[in-house]
């Protein structure tokens, strides 16, 4: 039985890392996400001269896989040279809670491979959620 990370995203998300463009932090991070059919979609952040304009890898990630049709992520990983596991920013949370269930295996790596497996119910309770704004009775 494997308890760490799953190895397919680990090396999905790697890659994405090292196509990460991050020339103003220096702060490579790579994402991967798997659909519910077991595709994979990977993304690292991408800044701009513009620093406000930068975007994380988790939300480059989420993007294309909604932009090619996917409405719900199974699991996501999240790696970036920190020294313990990385932790992804509220804004990406909360991106990421409108396509997973609050449940859903979130597995976050740091440096030297350091990991945890965490949730959104864990990152972001209490989220706004897209049934709040079906306000009808
Ligand atoms: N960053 C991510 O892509 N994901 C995270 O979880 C944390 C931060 C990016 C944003 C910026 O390009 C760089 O890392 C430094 O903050």
């Amino acid at each position: 039985m494997s308890e760490g990370p799953p190895q397919d995203l680990l090396q999905a998300a790697r890659q994405a890392q090292e196509s990460a463009y991050a020339p103003y932090s220096h702060f490579p991070v790579g994402a991967a996400l798997r659909l519910p059919g077991g595709r994979i979609v990977a993304a690292g952040n991408v800044e701009n001269a513009s620093y406000g304009l930068s975007m994380c890898a988790e939300r480059s990630a989420a993007f294309a896989a909604a932009s090619g049709g996917a409405r719900k992520f199974a699991e996501i990983l999240v790696v970036g040279e920190t020294k313990g596991p990385i932790a992804p920013c509220g804004a990406c949370r909360q991106v990421l809670f409108e396509f997973m269930d609050a449940a859903a295996p979130v597995w976050l790596v740091g440096q030297g491979g350091k990991w945890r497996r965490t949730s959104l119910a864990e990152l972001l309770p209490n989220a706004f959620s897209p049934r709040d704004l079906d306000t009808a009775d």
